[in-house]
């Protein structure tokens, strides 16, 4: 019989409602997506802040970070980003399972990618946010000087320039963080979460 050796635990594990009522919050996975140098790192980081201090518990996982740890065997193929993404929806729902809000900075970049996210997290628990300032703005910003770099062919199927971006159709919510500065944006990512992260 299959199940002759395996022993449910069900009963001693407490599930997420239990967390989320400890934590006083619902788990929420906010999933930010947008070309490089969108603003992606800094409104997962002050958004953080900001739901700290309104005392929400909650996790940053973003891409440099993510792509020097646990997908740190991964490149920028389309099979690849795939796969960074499936691995960080994976985690990401492991998080909400604690009763965690998790705050996801990815580029993300097409809409198999997105959906597949979306479907491994579950929808109920995925907020969309996009990122759309004008790319001449995020090649001008060019925090890490990586745009010069696939501009001279340096860097291969770099988002934006030799790889795509397709635009979410329906996102939860869309900054353009050439017109909107940190904090509006931050009280306007906050407004649009509230309800769905209040117990
Ligand atoms: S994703 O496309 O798979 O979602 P992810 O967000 O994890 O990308 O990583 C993007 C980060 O990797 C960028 O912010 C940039 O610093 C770096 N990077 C290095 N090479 C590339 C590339 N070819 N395209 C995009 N980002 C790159």
């Amino acid at each position: 019989m299959a199940a002759e050796n395996i022993y449910p635990v069900f009963d001693r594990i407490y599930d997420r409602k239990v967390k989320e009522e400890i934590l006083r919050q619902r788990a929420r996975v906010i999933w930010f997506t947008g070309l490089s140098g969108s603003g992606k790192t800094t409104l997962a980081a002050n958004l953080e802040k900001e739901l700290f201090f309104r005392r929400f518990f909650c996790h940053v996982l973003d891409g440099d970070n993510i792509r020097t740890g646990i997908n740190n065997n991964l490149g920028f193929s389309a099979e690849d980003r795939l796969e960074n993404i499936r691995r960080i929806a994976e985690v990401s729902r492991l998080l909400i399972n604690t009763g965690m809000i998790t705050i996801c900075s990815f580029i993300s970049p097409t809409r198999e990618i997105r959906n597949l996210a979306r479907s491994i997290i579950g929808e109920m628990d995925f907020i969309e946010i996009f990122l759309n300032p004008p790319l001449e703005v995020c090649e001008q910003r060019d925090t890490k000087g990586l745009y010069e770099k696939a501009r001279a062919g340096i860097i291969k199927d770099f988002t934006g320039i030799s790889s795509p971006f397709e635009a979410p159709a329906n996102p939860d919510l869309e900054i353009d963080t050439s017109k909107l500065g940190i904090k509006d944006s931050v009280d306007l990512i906050f407004e649009t979460i509230i309800d769905r992260i209040t117990l």
